[in-house]
């Protein structure tokens, strides 16, 4: 019988971490005297990111944390946003500061991740966060990475002495993720567009994370047999018939024969990105417990 990878199931994860989340939160909030607070902040009608905005918004609900979101139109300038932050950032109610990407071109991301308060940034994409994690700090941990190694965590694979090769180096996914496997004493090769020879590079490795947006790159050939395989791609393609679904990076009937873990897209890494999002939040509004 062909050998079927086993599923890193991050929807079960994350669900369980809500679950563990919701009770936590309400034995704090009467210590506290208030709900925890996420503000996700988008700008325009991306319909993707405003299906992951409504996503976002509904496990906060699930759990117990309120939403100060706020929805902008597209021709919002970057002053405003600038204050809106600020606002946030003295707001009490609010421990955690999102701003969803991709921002219309007029806006400088950048510069606005930077006005977030480092100790509301429950993306942990702030400069201050990314330092903490380069030095081994404490520190609220990107939301997609930190949840790959959640997933890891929990399905106990070991890291330490391994292969680890992460393809995609983005300051949002690829170098965080790298980061993160070297602080498991991983042993860890970042791929890039510019990597000569991929399938090398990425038969070598024991733990295979594939963060790039391009459908089926990683085949089944260029996995080593028995290898873990994270798929944090996110792909809509649609078929002949005009029909379109998400995907991810691997090609997942063909990897399934030959890895001995493998994420699901959706069900693997999307979940977990939300539930960590959660996790940060909450960590933040548990510091404020006096
Ligand atoms: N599941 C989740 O929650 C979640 C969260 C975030 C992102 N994602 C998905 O993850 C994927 C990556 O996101 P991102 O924000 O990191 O994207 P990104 O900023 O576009 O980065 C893509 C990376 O892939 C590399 N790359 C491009 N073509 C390549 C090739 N042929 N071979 C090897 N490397 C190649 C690029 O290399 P260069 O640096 O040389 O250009 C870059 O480092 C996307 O599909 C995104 O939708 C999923």
């Amino acid at each position: 019988m062909e050998k079927t990878a086993k599923l890193l199931d991050g929807k079960a994860l994350a669900a369980k971490i809500q679950q563990e989340l919701s009770i936590a939160i309400t034995q704090l909030q009467p210590k506290i005297g208030r709900s925890p607070g996420l503000a996700v902040l988008m700008v325009g009608d991306n319909p993707a990111s405003a299906a992951y905005v409504r996503n976002k918004e509904k496990a906060c609900t699930k759990v117990g944390i309120a939403s100060f979101g706020k929805h902008f139109s597209t021709d919002t300038t970057q002053t405003e946003l600038e204050e809106v932050i600020a606002t946030l950032n003295n707001d009490e109610r609010v421990d955690g500061i999102l701003v969803q990407l991709p921002l219309p071109h007029h806006l400088d991301a950048v510069t606005l991740l930077h006005q977030i308060d480092p100790e509301k940034d429950a993306d942990g994409l702030h400069p201050v966060n990314l330092g903490r994690l380069v030095r081994g700090e404490a520190g609220l941990r990107s939301c997609t990475p930190a949840g790959v190694m959640r997933l890891l965590q929990e399905y106990e694979i070991p890291l330490a002495g391994k292969q680890a090769v992460v393809v995609g180096r983005s300051i949002l996914v690829g170098k965080p993720m790298a980061l993160m496997l070297l602080e498991a004493d991983a042993t860890v090769t970042i791929a890039h567009s510019r990597s000569h020879d991929l399938k090398t590079i990425t038969q070598n490795a024991d733990i295979l994370i594939a963060a790039v947006g391009r459908p089926g790159l990683i085949s089944a050939d260029m996995v080593k047999p028995g290898a873990v395989v994270v798929d944090v791609g996110m792909n809509r393609v649609t078929d002949a018939n005009g029909n379109s679904r998400l995907v991810g990076d691997v090609d997942f009937e063909s990897t399934a024969g030959v890895a001995e873990f493998l994420t699901p897209v959706p069900g693997g890494v999307g979940p977990m990105t939300v539930a960590i999002l959660l996790q940060n939040t909450f960590t933040s509004y548990s510091k404020t417990a006096k």
